[in-house]
């Protein structure tokens, strides 16, 4: 049993991890989290260290620590009575552990299948004095080796309560020797992994904007200093929500350590009137010894069949065109049709038509909400191009933006009050667009029955969801008062509950998330929508850097990436089409560049890139992923891909700069059969997996910058 009771401490253990919690004379006191240990009693390595002076201490780690009792660090909980107090002491009742994973109530989160070895501890606490009571849910993926919590908390007594701030997990370390990995980026720089030394004092992550944000994301790992890809350990916290969070490092000055995430409470307030109850998202915890590849490893496995749902999440997507970069806002019927002819002449099974193919838009100044098709560009209607595009043996995918508004549309001629704003404040516009309330109910129900019919209208087999700015002026006109605070969440459940309701209305579409690029790559999304836009940066050395750091935690099976033109769109740089091929098969691979304007030499080559790649394609989407070498930290990258029964490893190799008089790099591959022989594809060249893994493979420089290798092994 993955959950234990004894001696008043529970043990939650997977197959290499143990998280323990002591119930101190109700006080539930956080024990231990890291390497699997015996389900022993820990109090003999326990901190004895308790208020002594107001001052000169610290005091035991709660689970869900408060301010107000002695513990100065970051407080995971915060409530606010109705008599101004603000002071909430949890204390057990009662617990019950049991088989399985219970669904958060609205929101996106891990789950299991009966025969999984998944077992949950529910631990019911109360604050006495104000009859608070606070669930905690801790869920154990054994084989998996991840653990996951969140907490409920139910307003039992007849007055208000205001949540002011409330994480999903808060872990205390008694030593301190870590350092701090985090994903930072912006808009086309997305997810670029950054390392720092922890300093006394907090280090927050945290998103203010609405959505995860490309600047930040839900994600942070404690590593060791001395821990690199293949060895050493790794705390990681990964919050299963797209919108608002923080993620907090405190290292206090009596050298403990408190690792937290959760909603951000900036911003935040939310009342629970008597007998409401709220659910907090879910944190996914990873525990590795193994170093960053071992935590990515568990977080793909997961990720992959316990995030994603429907009948994609285990299946070969499908090579794309995008006509987006091709044609922007430029197309009629006759153009896509002649784009999709040459897709389907080198082997793309999916024609993606993006943005403008709606209300009167030929820029992005007019008619998201419109969701009917623009018959000036489509004068024979949406049915009968999709018809035309199946005709050419291709399937049929359409972009949409659901969450936005244009104030130049119909639906905000009628409903000029259904976007987030503030009474009698300019609503300020941001790529000319505003956002919808998700947090209203009839908003949400128009989303869901405009897409939906769209969709019923044509032969769609996936959908691009893309959502393009950030929140300003958070308010809902449909909210009173005191329940502004709440419009930021109250969106985010909207918008769960319209993902919900569409992609199981339509589980034969193919969904992939979106927004302006990887503005919101997390596991909420992940948990609709199988795939999700990586970034709006096709540059492929870009990519390298996105992409490296996007893999720490997402699998490749959920990263779109896209052959583009050179001069790259987004930076101008030129590169060779195998350089971008060998990127982008590093995830799921599409084309978003005009081929009818590509010679026939150009062509042959994305022909046989896709063949490689249709060949290959289950190891790259769903084999195992090892990161070798950080572009951030040398003039290379280098990531390996080893099919699922460790038969076929493709390993790629690129170079940014090259460097004169220096010809050669030396790279060790990772997570091969030690004892078994593998064939260099194409050659006679056989190797072992052990000298491929310990002695390493020679990748010969190619002449010149931005280049690329990539090279398969079979096993013989
Ligand atoms: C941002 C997306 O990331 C792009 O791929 C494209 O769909 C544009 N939006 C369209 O407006």
């Amino acid at each position: 049993m993955p959950v234990e009771f004894k001696n008043d401490a529970f043990y939650i253990c997977t197959k290499n991890t143990s998280y323990v919690i002591k119930n101190e004379n109700g006080l539930l006191v956080n024990y231990y989290w890291g390497k699997k240990i015996p389900n022993e009693d820990l109090d003999y390595s326990q901190w004895k260290g308790y208020v002594v002076w107001s001052n000169n201490n610290d005091v035991k780690s709660w689970e869900m620590p408060v301010y107000g009792k002695g513990d100065y660090k970051s407080p995971a909980l915060e409530l606010e009575f109705a008599d101004g107090s603000r002071l909430c002491e949890l204390k057990y009742v009662s617990h019950r552990i049991f088989d399985g994973k219970p669904a958060l109530e609205g929101l996106p989160s891990s789950y299991c299948e009966t025969s999984d070895n998944v077992s949950t501890l529910e631990i019911t606490a109360e604050d006495f004095l104000t009859k608070t009571v606070c669930k905690l849910y801790y869920t154990a993926f054994y084989d998996y080796d991840a653990l996951t919590r969140h907490a409920v908390i139910c307003n039992n007594s007849d007055k208000n309560i205001v949540i002011n701030r409330m994480l999903s997990a808060s872990v205390d370390f008694f030593d301190t020797d870590f350092e701090l990995i985090t994903l930072e980026g912006a808009w086309a720089r997305e997810r670029h992994i950054e390392r720092n030394k922890l300093m006394h004092g907090i280090q927050t992550v945290s998103s203010v904007r609405g959505g995860s944000s490309h600047n930040k994301n839900p994600f942070g790992a404690l590593v060791r200093p001395y821990t690199t890809e293949n060895s050493g350990e790794v705390y990681a916290l990964n919050l299963v929500y797209s919108g608002n969070f923080e993620l907090n490092a405190e290292l206090s000055s009596y050298d403990t350590l408190r690792f937290q995430i959760g909603l951000n409470s900036f911003d935040f307030k939310w009342t629970l009137a008597p007998g409401e109850s709220f659910t907090s998202p879910e944190c996914v915890m990873v525990y590795s010894n193994k170093g960053l590849n071992g935590m990515s490893e568990i977080f793909h496995r997961l990720y992959r069949e316990r995030l994603c749902r429907g009948k994609f999440k285990n299946a070969e997507r499908p090579i794309l065109i995008n006509n987006w970069e091709a044609t922007y806002f430029n197309f009629d019927e006759d153009k896509l049709l002649s784009l999709a002819q040459k897709a389907k002449d080198v082997g793309i099974e999916l024609f993606v038509l993006d943005d403008g193919w709606f209300g009167h838009r030929n820029s992005d100044n007019s008619s998201l909400g419109d969701w009917y098709v623009n018959t000036e560009k489509l004068p024979n209607g949406l049915k009968n191009l999709v018809d035309k595009v199946n005709g050419l043996g291709l399937k049929f995918g359409l972009w949409f933006e659901p969450e936005m508004i244009s104030p130049d549309s119909d639906l905000y001629r009628k409903h000029p009050d259904w976007c987030l704003h503030i009474g009698g404040r300019e609503r300020t516009e941001i790529r000319q667009q505003l956002i919808l309330d998700l947090s209203r109910k009839e908003v949400c129900d128009y989303i869901i029955e405009s897409v939906s019919s769209v969709l019923k209208s044509a032969n769609i087999s996936y959908v691009k969801w893309d959502m393009n700015r950030s929140m300003t002026e958070i308010g809902s006109a449909a909210q009173l008062p005191e329940k502004q605070s709440e419009t930021a969440h109250r969106y985010m459940l909207g918008l769960y509950r319209v993902m919900e309701e569409i992609t199981s209305a339509f589980p034969d579409v193919l969904f992939e998330g979106c927004s302006g690029g990887g503005g919101r790559f997390d596991p909420g999304i992940l948990y609709y929508m199988p795939q999700i836009w990586t970034s709006d940066d096709t540059d492929p050395i870009e990519r390298l850097y996105i992409q490296y750091g996007t893999s720490l935690v997402y699998p490749v099976s959920s990263m779109g990436a896209h052959v583009s033109a050179s001069p790259n769109h987004q930076t101008g740089r030129n590169t060779s089409l195998q350089m971008r091929g060998d990127v982008a098969m590093s995830g799921n691979l599409g084309y978003e560049l005009d081929l009818t304007k590509m010679n026939d030499r150009e062509l042959g080559q994305i022909k046989d890139q896709i063949a490689f790649y249709k060949k290959n394609r289950r190891t790259f989407q769903y084999g195992s992923f090892y990161r070798i070498a950080d572009p951030a930290k040398s003039r290379f990258a280098a990531w390996e891909f080893v099919s699922e029964d460790k038969n076929e490893v493709i390993a790629v190799f690129y170079k940014i700069l090259t460097q004169p008089n220096n010809t050669q790099k030396h790279f060790k591959l990772v997570g091969l059969d030690e004892n078994a022989l593998y064939r260099l594809d194409g050659t006679d060249i056989t190797v072992s997996g052990s000298i491929l893994m310990n002695a390493g493979v020679i990748f010969d420089e190619p002449y010149g910058d931005f280049v690329s290798k990539m090279i398969k092994f079979t096993k013989t």
